[in-house]
């Protein structure tokens, strides 16, 4: 979704050294029975970059410790944990004291879910969409329990867009919360958040937003947009396993989560149980160092930390808009094979370079299968999107084959990709 940052800051020129991107992945320099790996996995998890490696296997050698402690490496826990809340800070643009770590989205939510479950009364009620996630689904359903009612806002399945009349019919007078997806995981399509956010606004719920899927195609502003709550992980967007959460700083103070006594009642830290992975947080701010390091090489003027993340995000944009076009027009020419959601290169701008087919005689597990072999990193199934794959009845027939794109993926891959997909399908 575009967003008045990316506008902005596109006066610039901003250009992606793809050379040295795909140099600083490890990762992306092995080979599978002979063929170079192609990962196209990355909605599933992407690669990291060498310096959240060495980020982490430093922290281990040399300041692994407990926080909190009266001496040196504990002292330096303490600190670098501060300096990845305020790297998070900048990444998703709020204050360092409203990011929340976890050991992953899905945990976090369901955490959230308890909190605020324990304000809310039987006849409240909570929207959610078919299209996202069960991570945004399962948690404030299991709410049920209580007594609080659930309401599903559907898609539109010609081009798995979310239906907004549906969702803006959903939300009345006991909304208590809308819980929405920024980027589908499964179909790519981009929701209109800030619409949702009005609609939320205006019945006086809370908002939810679920930015895992988004966070590596596209700028996020916690401040623009208003979001009560906004969750991502890091690992999807080349940093670590770990779950991040935004939330407001009254909300945060005000809601109460479940905890030990011991832990402390100021925030963020009430919202963070037990021992967090300290190395992988140490590794989260090697992420944003990342981050910030493609946007400086991508736009030499810019001055900030949030503004060089925003120089990578427009030149990241550029450049898998470019790969998006032709894997789109690619794939739309290979017999039998149909897409699901947008196809229409106008309306790009509303979806990411992810994207599900389905190819007539071939399951996609086959074609993931035969893809592996080749050395491409595709999925199949329904990446936990089980009311999408459900509601467009594929999920009895083994869901779609996902292909994803992010920023370390090269115009050629997607060419080596169609080859090999028209390969299979000629038999
Ligand atoms: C859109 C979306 N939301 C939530 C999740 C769950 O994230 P986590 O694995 O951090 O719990 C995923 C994971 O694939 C996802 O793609």
């Amino acid at each position: 979704m575009p967003t008045a940052e990316r506008t902005s800051s596109s006066s610039s020129h901003t250009a992606l050294d793809l050379t040295w991107v795909r140099s600083q992945f490890p990762a992306l320099a092995q080979t599978i029975n002979g063929h170079p790996a192609v990962f196209l996995d990355g909605p599933g998890g992407t690669q990291v970059p060498q310096q959240v490696i060495d980020a982490i296997s430093d922290y281990l050698s040399r300041n692994n410790a407990n926080t909190g402690g009266a001496y040196h490496t504990s002292r330096n826990t303490d600190r670098m944990i501060a300096e990845a809340r305020s790297a998070m800070g900048d990444f998703l643009n709020c204050a360092a004291d409203e990011i929340v770590f976890g050991a992953n989205m899905t945990t976090l939510t369901f955490a959230m879910s308890r909190a605020l479950g324990r304000e809310l009364t039987a006849g409240d009620e909570i929207v959610l969409t078919l299209l996202d996630h069960d991570a945004n689904f399962s948690p404030w359903k299991a709410l049920e329990e209580k007594g609080v009612v659930i309401r599903t806002a559907k898609f539109n399945e010609a081009d798995c867009t979310l239906d907004m009349q549906d969702l803006a019919a959903k939300i009345g007078k006991r909304t208590r919360l809308v819980a929405v997806g920024y980027a589908s995981n499964a179909v790519g399509t981009i929701n209109n958040v800030a619409e949702v956010v009005r609609l939320a606004r205006q019945a006086g719920a809370l908002t939810y937003i679920d930015a895992v899927h988004y966070a590596p195609h596209g700028p996020i502003d916690v401040r623009a947009l208003d979001y009560d709550f906004l969750v991502c992980s890091t690992y999807k967007f080349f940093g670590p396993h770990m779950g991040v959460l935004y939330g407001k700083r009254e909300h945060l103070k005000r809601l109460r989560p479940y905890k030990v006594r011991p832990n402390t009642d100021n925030i963020p830290n009430r919202w963070e149980w037990g021992t967090l992975n300290h190395e992988c947080i140490a590794g989260i701010n090697a992420c944003v160092d990342y981050w910030e390091e493609l946007g400086r090489r991508a736009t030499l003027a810019v001055t900030t930390r949030r503004a060089a993340i925003l120089a990578a995000h427009e030149a990241i944009h550029q450049h898998e808009r470019e790969m998006m076009e032709r894997m789109i027009a690619g794939l739309l020419a290979i017999p039998g094979l149909k897409l699901y959601g947008i196809t229409d290169p106008q309306r790009f701008e509303n979806r990411c370079a992810t994207i599900v087919v389905r190819i007539e005689g071939h399951s996609p597990l086959d074609l993931a299968t035969k893809l592996g072999e080749r050395g491409f990193f595709t999925w199949d199934g329904n990446y936990y999107a089980l009311n999408v794959t459900e509601q467009l009845d594929v999920e009895r027939l083994g869901g779609f084959l996902r292909i994803g794109l992010v920023h370390y993926n090269t115009v050629e891959e997607v060419e080596r990709l169609l080859a090999a997909l028209r390969e299979i399908v000629e038999g």
